[in-house]
Formats: structure tokens, C-alpha cells, sequence
């Protein structure tokens, strides 16, 4: 474990493996107010690297067993924070360039003066420091921008959460229902491949998807039995409807809770509404929601009938592959049925809505 040792001044160590260099550098460096360790190799470095925290390495570029250099690019790979400054004999300058392009502050030419290490040393630790501060600063402006952007979904949540709390009012649709669209949707959209995060959104967007019945009259929303054709149409507009309310928002989850909306009774094979759309025309989204919502609509009651046993609600949905749904799609969800049963025993399947 690497101790951090006091930060009031810097500590420096001094790697060279002649004693008497060792020994100059090191009261050198102790006089200009710095702490200063010795290694007499690059073995010795690494092990007090491993151990404690410096700030700067002298690094003398020759010395027997590892080089200079090459301990010079385990530190910078290891702690890249630490500054090194790397001593050079006289015909090394191929070295030299080699050390400050393996991210060496500088180098100086052995026999060097007390006045020249004091100043690169100083320079180099100034340098470091001036690279914390920025890098500290951007990791405080990236922890803000993440924040902020955390805040905002949230607010974007808390929204929908609104909209939807609207929409139970009016009894549009039950509340368990609501939920387990979201959940069954992400399930789904998990396993046509979306990524995560992607189907995050799916699950606080589907529960919309029938927002738009709440400009529905009472009248036909409520009724029992069968609607008649102009009943009909008027209820068939709580797609455009909710696609109004939704419509033309940044908000990438509200731009799908669009979708959704004004897709979801879009059929793969062009006899759904609002638009008679066909195929990969319906955005995807709107083709995950339209299995999710008849899978549930199916398992519950609902006001013109009960619901149906689990058997026969897989073999309606097959029914309706190429059909209603995406077939594609519909294979997923099948697939997936065991884990959406147990959802749908868990406690999202609080209450049958009597509901169209
Ligand atoms: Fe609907
Ligand atoms: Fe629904």
C-alpha cells in the first residue's frame, strides 16, 4: 500500500546509483526545502515508488540492471502523476530525447550544479501542479454536468410520473396495468438487443401509450359491450390525441412516449390505425408496446370481458405474428413469457381495470 506522506512540501527521490551523486542530490534537494529518499537502482525506486507517494523522481538514465528509461515508462504507466526529472551522462543525448518523449519533465547533463537541479526540480513541480489543479477541476465540472444531468432525468421522470397520475384520475387505465406495460416493454425491448439504457426509457414511456384517452367522453370510454362504428373512430383518436399532448418535446423519452402513442395500434400488416402502417414503418418502440399491451390486456379482466387463461392468451398472440404484431418480435416475447409471468404474479399485478 502506498503511504501518503505529508503534503505541506514535495518529496523527491533521488535514483542514482553512485553514492556520492546519491549523497550530493539528496542534501541538494533537503537544503531547497524539499524531503528527499534514495534508491541506488531502478529495483530499489520501484519498491519505494510501490510504498510511499513522491512527487518528483531524479532518475540518473544509466545505471546497472534496469535503465533509467525503462523504469522512467513504468512510472509513467503506474503513477503518471509523478514528476521525473532524468540525469544524462555526456553522449546520451538520444536518450535524453527518448526520456522526454516517454514523458520525462527534463533532463539534465551530469555533472550538474545544486542552482540547475534546484530550478528544474522547482519547474517540473510546478508543472505537476498546475496538471492536478486542471485535472481536479475538470473532474469537479464533469461531477456537476453529471449531476445536473442526473437531475434532469429525474425531473423528465417525475413529469411522466404527472402525466400518468393525470391520466389515473380519469380511470384511463388502472394503475397496475400502467406499470407492468413499462415493465414488460423493457423486458421485451432487452431482448430484441436495445441496450439498457435504452430500454430504460421504454419502460417510463409505454405507460403513455394511452395517455390520449383522457379526451375521451365518458360515454364511450365506460361502456360496456360493444362500440358502435362512430363510437368507434372517436375512440380510435386517443392515438392522434395522445400524440398531441406529447408531441414535439427534446426530451428523447418523451419523444418515444410519442411514438407510442400515436403508433401503438399500428399492425405489422397495414390494418392497424391511426395511419395504416405497415412493418419496420411502425417505430419499433410502438411495436414492442402493441405486444406488451395486448399480452396484458388479454391476462386481465377488462369491461367486455374476463380475462383469459394463460394458454389461450399465448396462442391468441401467435395467432396475430405477421398479423397484429411483428413477428420477429413476438418470437422474442415468447421467449421471454416465463419471466413476464412471474412479473406479472409479483406485486406489479395489483388490480384488474375494468377498463376498454
Ligand atoms: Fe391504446
Ligand atoms: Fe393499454
Amino acid at each position: 500500500m502506498r503511504v501518503v506522506k505529508d503534503r505541506e512540501v514535495a518529496h523527491v527521490l533521488a535514483v542514482d546509483d553512485d553514492p556520492g551523486v546519491r549523497e550530493l542530490l539528496s542534501r541538494w534537494v533537503t537544503d531547497a526545502g524539499y524531503r528527499c529518499a534514495r534508491a541506488e537502482n531502478a529495483r530499489d525506486a520501484w519498491s519505494q515508488l510501490q510504498q510511499y507517494e513522491f512527487d518528483l523522481v531524479t532518475l540518473d538514465l544509466r545505471m546497472p540492471g534496469r535503465s533509467g528509461l525503462d523504469l522512467l515508462k513504468q512510472i509513467k504507466r503506474e503513477y503518471p502523476d509523478v514528476a521525473v526529472v532524468m540525469l544524462t551522462g555526456g553522449g546520451d543525448t538520444t536518450s535524453a530525447i527518448d526520456a522526454l518523449t516517454s514523458g520525462a519533465f527534463g533532463y539534465l547533463q551530469k555533472p550538474t550544479d545544486k542552482k540547475a537541479l534546484i530550478s528544474e526540480i522547482r519547474k517540473a513541480l510546478e508543472q505537476r501542479q498546475v496538471a492536478l489543479d486542471n485535472r481536479l477541476y475538470l473532474e469537479s465540472l464533469a461531477e456537476k454536468v453529471r449531476r445536473q444531468t442526473a437531475a434532469l432525468a429525474d425531473a423528465h421522470e417525475e413529469t411522466i410520473q404527472r402525466l400518468i397520475r393525470a391520466s389515473l384520475y380519469r380511470e384511463v387505465e388502472t394503475d397496475g396495468h400502467i406499470r407492468r406495460i413499462g415493465y414488460y416493454s423493457e423486458l421485451l425491448a432487452l431482448q430484441a438487443g436495445w441496450s439498457c439504457e435504452h430500454a430504460k426509457l421504454i419502460r417510463l414511456a409505454a405507460p403513455l401509450h394511452d395517455i390520449g384517452k383522457i379526451g375521451i367522453p365518458d360515454s364511450i370510454l365506460r361502456k360496456p359491450g360493444k362500440l358502435s362504428p362512430q363510437e368507434s373512430y372517436l375512440m380510435q383518436s386517443h392515438t392522434i390525441i395522445g400524440a398531441q399532448m406529447l408531441a414535439d418535446s427534446e426530451v428523447p423519452m418523451l419523444q418515444m412516449a410519442h411514438e407510442i402513442a400515436l403508433h401503438h395500434h399500428e399492425h405489422w400488416d397495414g390494418s392497424g390505425y391511426p395511419h395504416g402502417q405497415r412493418g419496420h414503418s411502425t417505430p419499433e418502440a410502438a411495436r414492442i408496446v402493441a405486444i406488451a399491451d395486448a399480452y396484458d390486456a388479454l391476462s386481465h379482466d377488462r369491461i367486455y370481458r374476463p380475462a383469459l387463461p394463460a394458454k389461450l392468451v399465448q396462442s391468441a398472440l401467435e395467432e396475430e405474428s405477421g398479423r397484429q404484431f411483428d413477428p420477429l418480435l413476438l418470437d422474442a416475447f415468447l421467449k421471454i413469457l416465463p419471466a413476464i409471468r412471474m412479473m406479472q404474479d409479483s406485486n406489479l399485478d395489483n388490480g384488474n381495470g375494468l377498463v376498454r
